[in-house]
């Protein structure tokens, strides 16, 4: 574990060491953003979205929070997505989740941890809209399977959003995509057709 003063320390040589890679970078990045990407994405600290598509700061703009739910009452999330699609006009919606996601498996399991399980109730309605498919398969496949029906969900409820609709109707450039990144070997799939 690192200490608080080693993550000021690196930040100075993560400072440096761009500018000298690049003198211009941060003068840059100080007159605007245009990130062409929204990542919607888990808080879990194994996912860093610019880390594992490769991209820099300015690259693209980013929401996370317990099990990447778009919930259609979650001003967070919500507000995120409007600046993102009418203000940066990003052209990509990524949707990202991941296999073992805790908040997932808390999901489905039945040990409560409090004010999270609020959170949580929305995995759980999921898992049983889905019940059928879910009830013969191990707790391997099962965990699998809701993270991955998680996620095709929650981009659903992207595309669904008066966000997403009216900014199709004006004629914007946007895509949506489903995404599950593995913590075993660090890729990604994308899990459309
Ligand atoms: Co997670």
């Amino acid at each position: 574990m690192k200490n608080i003063e080693q993550l000021l320390d690196n930040n100075r040589n993560w400072s440096d060491a761009t500018k000298l890679a690049d003198p211009e970078f941060f003068n840059r990045l100080y007159e605007r953003q245009k990130p062409e990407y929204l990542w919607i994405g888990c808080s879990d600290s194994r996912v860093p979205a610019n880390q594992i598509v490769g991209l820099l700061p300015g690259d693209i703009f980013v929401h996370r929070n317990v099990a990447n739910l778009v919930v259609h009452t979650d001003f967070n999330c919500l507000s995120v997505l409007q600046y993102a699609v009418d203000v940066l006009k990003v052209k990509h919606v990524i949707v990202c989740g991941h296999y073992g996601c805790g908040g997932v498996e808390a999901a489905l399991g039945d040990q409560q941890f409090g004010l999270i399980d609020n959170w949580l109730g929305h995995i759980k309605d999921l898992a049983y809209k889905h019940r059928d498919q879910l009830k013969d398969l191990s707790p391997q496949q099962k965990s699998n399977r809701m993270c991955e029906l998680n996620v095709l969900e929650q981009a659903a409820n992207v595309s669904r959003s008066n966000i997403v609709r009216y900014a199709q109707g004006r004629g914007q450039t946007l895509t949506v995509h489903s995404w599950i990144y593995s913590l075993k070997n660090g890729l990604l799939k994308d899990l459309e057709a």
